[in-house]
C-alpha cells in the first residue's frame, strides 16, 4: 500500500510501518530459531566428545557430533543472509569430493599427514573467511563494523593462516620432503629464529591494529599480515624434530579451533563460536596428554623450539660386536605354550604389516589356552594419537584386553612381552640415557618381562632414529620378519599342538 495515498496521515503512517515491525519480528523468530538449533548443535557436540572419551561409545559419539553438524549447517543454509545457494552448493560438491576420495584413499600409515593437512584447511577456511568478511567491510561504506568484529577479523586471519603453513610444513615433514636433498623432517633452525618469530608475531599483531584502527586504510594491512602469517607458521614448525610431530599435529588443531572461534566472533555466530572453543580445547587437552607421554613441555611447544636433539631418522644403525639372539616361529610356540601372562605391545610396524588382525587371532588362540593375554597401548605407538586403538577394534579386540602404561605395574611377573612391530615405546634408553632424545618419555618396560619377543625385520631404529638397547638384552630374542607373516607363521603353529 502506498502511504501517500491514505486519507490519514498518522494511520498512514502506522501502515508503513507495519511491514516493517513484521519483517524485523520474523527476522527476530528466525535469529532465535537459528540460535536454538544451534543450541542443540552444541549440546551434540558436547555430549558427542563426551562419548568419544571411550572406545565403546566413541562411534556413537561420533555420530552424535556428525548430527550437531548436520543440524548446524543446514541451519545456517536457511539463513537470510545468504546470496546464492550456487556457490555453496558448488563449493560442498568440489569439497565433498575431494574430501571423500582423500580419506578413502589414504593409507593407514598416512593418516597423521592427513590430520594434519585437514588441520590445516581449517585454519585456512577461517583466514579465508575472515578476508572475506574484512572485504565486506571495506568496501561497504554503509557498514559501521564493532570494533571486537575488527579484532576478530584479524585474530582469525592471523592464527589460520599460521595454522594452514605450519601444517602444511609438518605434513612435509611427515612425508618426507627434501629441501636441497636434506630431510625437512631435521630439525632447521634459523638463525636467531625465536627472536625472528617474536618480531614477526609483534609486527602482525602491529598490523592488526592498524587494522582495526581503521579499517578504511587497512587493506594493505590485513594482506601483509596474512604474508607474514604464512611465514610465521613455517618458522614455528620448521624447528620441529620429526619425532615430535604428534605434539605438533594436535597443537595445529587446537589453533584450527582456536582459528574458527575467532571466525565465529566476526560473523557473530554461535555455533562456529562454541565449535570452535571445543576443538581448541580438545586440542590442547590432547597436546598435554602427548606432551606428557613424550616428556616434552608445552611451554616449549608452544614457543615452538623444541625437538632440536632428535636425530634424524636412521641415523643410527645398530652396534658391532653386540649378540642378537633369534628364534623362529616353532620355538617361539614352544615359549608361548608355556606362558600364563602374555602382554602385547603393538607399534607402527603392526600397522605397516597390517598384522592387527593376525594379531587378535593370536591373542584368542592363546587366552583359550588359559593365559591371561593383554594389549599395552602407548600413547604415541604408531603415527597418530589412537593409532593402536583403531587397528584393534578393526580387528575386533575386546576393549578389556588393552591397558596403558598402567601395565608396568605387573611386568616382572609378565612370562612374555610380545612386541610387534614397536620399538622407540619399548627402548629402554627413555629411562636411563640422559643423552637420548626420548629420555624421559614414559614406556612400556618390556625388558623387565622373563622373555621378550621382537617381531620386526631387521635392528633398524624407528621413528626416533636411536637404537634400541632391548635388542641385545639377554632375555630377548628377536622374531626376524614382516610381522603380519611372523604372526600368521606363529598362529598356525599353535593351531597345530
Ligand atoms: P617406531 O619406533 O617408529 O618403530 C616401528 C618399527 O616397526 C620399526 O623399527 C620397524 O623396524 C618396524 N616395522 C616396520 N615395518 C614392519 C613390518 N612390516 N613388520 C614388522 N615390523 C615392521 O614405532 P613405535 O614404537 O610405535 O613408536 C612410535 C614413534 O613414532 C615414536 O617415536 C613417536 O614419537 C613417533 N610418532 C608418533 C605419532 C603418534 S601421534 N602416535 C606421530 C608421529 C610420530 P624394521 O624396519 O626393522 O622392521
Amino acid at each position: 500500500m502506498n502511504p501517500d495515498l491514505f486519507p490519514f496521515p498518522l494511520l498512514g503512517q502506522v501502515s508503513a510501518t507495519l511491514p516493517a515491525v513484521e519483517e524485523a519480528a520474523r527476522g527476530t523468530l528466525q535469529t532465535l530459531g537459528i540460535n536454538l538449533a544451534y543450541l542443540v548443535s552444541a549440546a551434540l557436540f558436547i555430549t558427542g566428545l563426551r562419548k568419544m572419551s571411550h572406545p565403546r561409545t566413541a562411534r556413537g559419539g561420533n555420530l552424535l557430533s556428525a548430527l550437531g553438524m548436520l543440524i548446524a549447517i543446514v541451519v545456517t543454509l536457511g539463513s537470510h543472509e545468504i546470496v546464492s545457494y550456487w556457490t555453496i552448493g558448488a563449493g560442498l560438491i568440489v569439497g565433498s569430493t575431494i574430501g571423500a576420495t582423500l580419506a578413502i584413499r589414504v593409507q593407514m600409515t598416512a593418516m597423521p599427514q592427513m590430520v594434519g593437512m585437514l588441520n590445516g584447511f581449517g585454519g585456512l577456511a577461517s583466514a579465508t573467511v575472515a578476508f572475506a568478511e574484512f572485504l565486506r567491510v571495506y568496501f561497504d561504506t554503509q557498514r559501521d563494523p564493532r570494533i571486537d568484529t575488527l579484532i576478530s577479523i584479524g585474530l582469525s586471519a592471523l592464527i589460520g593462516t599460521v595454522t594452514f603453513t605450519g601444517s602444511v610444513t609438518a605434513y612435509g615433514k611427515l612425508q618426507g620432503w627434501k629441501l636441497k636433498g636434506t630431510p625437512i623432517s631435521n630439525p632447521l633452525m634459523l638463525p636467531q629464529h625465536h627472536l625472528l618469530s617474536v618480531v614477526l608475531l609483534l609486527v602482525c599483531i602491529g598490523l592488526g591494529t592498524v587494522t582495526t584502527m581503521d579499517y578504511s586504510q587497512g587493506l594493505w594491512a590485513i594482506i601483509l599480515l596474512l604474508v607474514i602469517a604464512s611465514v610465521l607458521g613455517v618458522m614455528a614448525v620448521i624447528p620441529i624434530g620429526g619425532a615430535d610431530m604428534p605434539v605438533v599435529i594436535s597443537l595445529l588443531n587446537s589453533y584450527s579451533g582456536l582459528a574458527a572461534m575467532t571466525t565465529g566472533f566476526a560473523l557473530d555466530n554461535y555455533c562456529l563460536i562454541i565449535s570452535g572453543a571445543l576443538v581448541g580445547a580438545s586440542g590442547i587437552i590432547l597436546t598435554k596428554i602427548m606432551c606428557t607421554a613424550m616428556n616434552r613441555s608445552l611451554l616449549n611447544v608452544v614457543a615452538g623450539g623444541f625437538g632440536q636433539e632428535i636425530t634424524a631418522a636412521g641415523a643410527t644403525t645398530a652396534a658391532a660386536g653386540k649378540t642378537v639372539r633369534q628364534m623362529d616361529a616353532e620355538e617361539a610356540v614352544m615359549v608361548l605354550e608355556s606362558a600364563q601372562k602374555v602382554f602385547i605391545v603393538p607399534g607402527y610396524g603392526m600397522a605397516v604389516a597390517q598384522a592387527q588382525h593376525t594379531v587378535a587371532e593370536l591373542a584368542e588362540l592363546l587366552a583359550k589356552k588359559g593365559a591371561d593375554v593383554r594389549f599395552g597401548i602407548h600413547p604415541v605407538a604408531g603415527r597418530m594419537p589412537g593409532h593402536m586403538n583403531v587397528l584393534l577394534a578393526e580387528a575386533n579386540v575386546p576393549y578389556e584386553r588393552l591397558s596403558d602404561l598402567e601395565l608396568n605395574s605387573e611386568m616382572e611377573q609378565c612370562d612374555v612381552a610380545m612386541i610387534i612391530g614397536a620399538n622407540d615405546v619399548v627402548n629402554p634408553a627413555a629411562r636411563h640415557d640422559r643423552s637420548s632424545p626420548i629420555y624421559g618419555m614414559p614406556i612400556f618396560d618390556v625388558d623387565k618381562a622373563r622373555t621378550v619377543m621382537v617381531s620386526k625385520r631387521s635392528l633398524n631404529p624407528g621413528f626416533a632414529g636411536i637404537e634400541n638397547e632391548l635388542f641385545y638384552l639377554p632375555n630377548t630374542v628377536m622374531l626376524f620378519g614382516d610381522a603380519k607373516k611372523m604372526m600368521s607363521a606363529i598362529v598356525s603353529e599353535l593351531k597345530s599342538h
